[in-house]
């Protein structure tokens, strides 16, 4: 749907969220001269990490690996992960990485992660672009089967870019929707659900009636968010993880434990606002449900762990590595400013009142003891 045939039409939020997103991203910039800063754009360090988590699960596989990450941004945090790999291999990168993918929907986003990955790794290992889920989930069971090899799949904050339905509970239920008026201005109004929302909402409130009504005793409304999308691409994803025996690790800002508030941001020059005034404005984004996504994955007999980014990043050893960059240059005639970036980056990262709170960590591998459910990484 374009927006042109959308004007003034009312329309649900989830699908507002889908046009405007993929506006925005058609011209975002992410960093510090961007809207907004996202992990791998604070430190490489973050990168070598996730790197480091991807290499142990190939050392234990003992297989080849197809790496795939949704929703790429930059292209830094490939570059370092591709990085890693060719200096763990003597720069023989294909003697561990079979192939690479990339899911991304903008041209623009594409065009700066082949800019930034090395020239040398992108003329020796394969990497293809996709912009359809479907075609890359086809594609990379040819090829794990072709190769042998296992598949990883990571992301930071595109989980939270997909989709969501917001619902407003009080004595009646009704969903956000965005009503859009002339040059892509854009009000947000409440309204009746749509059909296939109200069978999705209408379930929910049947399972969690006791916890509804106790929200709506206290505040006089409860706001439920649900996202059917977020769901369906794990589902689809495990379709070539199970088989290959594979990982998927995703980062992203949200709770395991919906806590029933308004989770929508919008963010324009690092700051948030309260409203979107225009479609493709801003980014838009809402809390990851992560309990909703591990259940996906105990449903079909996987094992998820789930913790905080900082416990995550303190688990693989970000302080050592940082140790290890700060004895490494402290004979150079490296700036002490460059220093105390770095701790500043490492804390930033890592406190629980800022990213490393904010924002945690989901892993997903399938279970060939038929092992399944759910532990805490720590
Ligand atoms: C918030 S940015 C995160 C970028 C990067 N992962 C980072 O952490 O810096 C979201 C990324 O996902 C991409 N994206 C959003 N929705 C998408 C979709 N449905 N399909 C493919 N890519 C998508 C955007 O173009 C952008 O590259």
């Amino acid at each position: 749907m374009s927006l042109a045939s959308a004007c003034n039409d009312i329309i649900p939020f989830d699908v507002f969220m889908i046009l405007s997103n993929r506006d925005y991203y058609q011209n975002a910039v992410i960093g510090k001269v961007g809207d907004f800063i996202t992990a791998p754009e604070v430190s490489d360090v973050f990168n070598m990490i996730l790197g480091k988590a991807i290499l142990s699960h190939a050392l234990k596989k003992k297989s080849k690996l197809l790496i795939i990450e949704l929703g790429g941004g930059t292209g830094k945090m490939m570059r370092d992960i591709l990085r890693l790999f060719q200096a763990y291999t003597d720069n023989n990168i294909t003697t561990t990485v079979s192939a690479v993918f990339m899911l991304e929907q903008s041209a623009s986003m594409r065009e700066n992660q082949e800019k930034n990955i090395d020239k040398d790794i992108l003329s020796s290992c394969p990497i293809e672009w996709f912009s359809d889920l479907d075609t890359l989930v086809q594609k990379a069971q040819l090829v794990a089967e072709e190769t042998n090899s296992t598949v990883v799949v990571i992301s930071n904050e595109f989980f939270d870019t997909l989709p969501m339905k917001q619902f407003h509970l009080s004595d009646k239920i009704s969903e956000l929707h965005a009503r859009c008026l002339e040059e892509n201005n854009i009000e947000l109004i409440y309204r009746e659900p749509s059909e296939c929302s109200t069978h999705l909402i209408e379930e929910y409130v049947r399972k969690n009636a006791k916890l509804l009504n106790q929200i709506i005793a206290e505040n006089k409304y409860a706001i439920v968010e649900l996202s059917p999308v977020r769901e369906m691409y794990l589902n689809k994803l495990l379709d070539i993880i199970i088989p290959y025996n594979g990982m998927f690790l995703t980062i992203d800002y949200g709770h395991f434990g919906y806590k029933h508030t308004d989770s929508i941001k919008f963010i324009k020059n690092h700051k948030l606002l309260n409203n979107v005034r225009k479609l493709g404005e801003t980014d838009i984004s809402s809390a990851v449900d992560f309990y909703a996504l591990a259940k996906v994955a105990i449903r079909r007999n996987c094992i998820a762990t789930f913790c905080s980014q900082s416990d995550f990043l303190k688990k693989h050893g970000i302080f050592d590595i940082a140790k290890d960059f700060f004895h490494k240059f402290l004979d150079s005639d490296i700036h002490a400013k460059y220093f105390e970036q770095m701790w500043l980056d490492t804390a930033k990262l890592t406190s629980k009142l800022d990213m490393g709170g904010a924002f945690k960590v989901l892993n997903i591998t399938n279970s060939p003891v038929q092992k399944t459910g759910f532990k805490r990484c720590i």
